[in-house]
């Protein structure tokens, strides 16, 4: 159990699991969470596409989005925005062709 604000975790989430989602199409996405040392993690991992050190520089921000996306490119930008108003940190770590991690950390009482 954690003490947060659920709907902004929800969005978050829903974000990550969704980018996992479209941007996988063999593999798998495997979600795991628990207790760090000074609060809670979630990872969102996946054996996607990846994504190249040039276009990681690029992802949080509003209305970038890779050639093949249907979505709008605001995702991350947002979940970026969400996991600073709940002061938490975002690491993102890829190979191309062979998938992506992203890690989301908060502090909790
Ligand atoms: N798990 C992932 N694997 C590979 N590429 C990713 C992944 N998550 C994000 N990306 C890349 O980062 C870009 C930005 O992601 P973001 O979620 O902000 O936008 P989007 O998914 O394109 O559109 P939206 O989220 O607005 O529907 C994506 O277009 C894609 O190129
Ligand atoms: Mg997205």
């Amino acid at each position: 159990m954690v003490k947060t604000y659920p709907d902004k975790l929800q969005i978050i989430i829903k974000n990550l699991i969704s980018n996992a989602y479209r941007y996988t199409d063999r593999g798998h996405i495997r979600i795991s969470w628990g207790k760090g040392d000074r609060g809670f993690y979630i990872i969102v991992e996946d054996t996607g596409r990846g994504m190249d050190e040039k276009e990681l520089s690029k992802i949080f921000n509003r209305f970038y989005r890779g050639k093949e996306s249907p979505g709008r490119g605001i995702g991350l930008s947002i979940v970026s925005e969400l996991v600073d108003i709940l002061n938490g940190k975002i690491d993102v770590r890829s190979s191309p062709g062979k998938g992506t991690v992203f890690t989301v950390e908060f502090e909790s009482s």
